[in-house]
């Protein structure tokens, strides 16, 4: 290996398959993994349930400051109203650049992380040995979401429409990639992969192909 802790930096809009991806490759090399989202999301759950107001600067980072990475429960944190609060906690440059410190700490873990989010190729980790940037059309990670809602619910639960899922993730990708700092964009040295037309298997092979190329020649 080039390093002895290597960095994967993985980019992407909301649902493009990203964190499934920053996942296995993290299990694939015994690396440790972060999902940057978690963080955001840490700060506004932490900000709703203490009833404050999500945009109050000063407060998200005494609460980012106090947030414990290793104690972030995806399953709580990945309620729909938790990330809409995150996406508002997200453009607060203050608060991000508290997690932002955090996050390049985790980087640093030996034997090497994978770090997924928003701007890991762009400012969490510019050095990052790889960068990879996941995509998709927002209709195929609209129907990625919808169908594992759907599977998840209740027998006779309301599962939100197609159409309300496809017109969140085009407010999602307009509040990520319009705010001043930190936009979602792929780092100049990124990779792309548009998983639209793929299957999890097909893009998990292109990643890991592309990850060993860059970590190994
Ligand atoms: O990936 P996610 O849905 O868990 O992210 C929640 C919000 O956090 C998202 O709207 C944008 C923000 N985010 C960010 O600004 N930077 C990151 N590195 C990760 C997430």
């Amino acid at each position: 290996m080039k390093k002895l802790t290597p960095t994967i930096a993985i980019d992407g809009p909301a649902a493009s398959g990203k964190g499934t991806l920053a996942r296995r490759l993290a299990r694939h090399f015994g690396f440790h993994h972060l999902d940057t989202g978690l963080t955001y999301r840490g700060v506004a759950h932490a900000l709703l349930e203490g009833n404050m107001l999500l945009d109050n600067e000063d407060m998200a980072c005494l609460v980012a400051e106090k947030l414990d990475l290793g104690s972030l429960n995806k399953d709580i944190l990945s309620a729909h109203e938790i990330g809409e609060a995150a996406s508002k906690v997200a453009v607060m440059s203050k608060v991000r650049g508290v997690l932002v410190d955090a996050q390049r700490k985790f980087a640093n873990k030996e034997p090497g992380a994978v770090l997924d989010g928003r701007d890991i190729g762009t400012v969490v980790c510019p050095d990052a040995e790889i960068k990879l940037y996941i995509t998709a059309s927002p209709e195929k990670r609209a129907e990625r979401r919808h169908r594992e809602i759907s599977q998840k619910a209740q027998e006779g639960a309301e599962v939100a429409t197609f159409e309300q899922i496809l017109a969140d993730i085009m407010k999602r990708d307009e509040r990520d990639m319009g705010r001043s700092d930190s936009p979602l964009k792929p780092a100049a040295n990124a990779h792309l992969i548009d998983t639209s037309e793929m299957s999890i298997e097909t893009a998990f092979n292109t990643a890991l192909s592309l990850v060993e190329q860059a970590l190994w020649e």
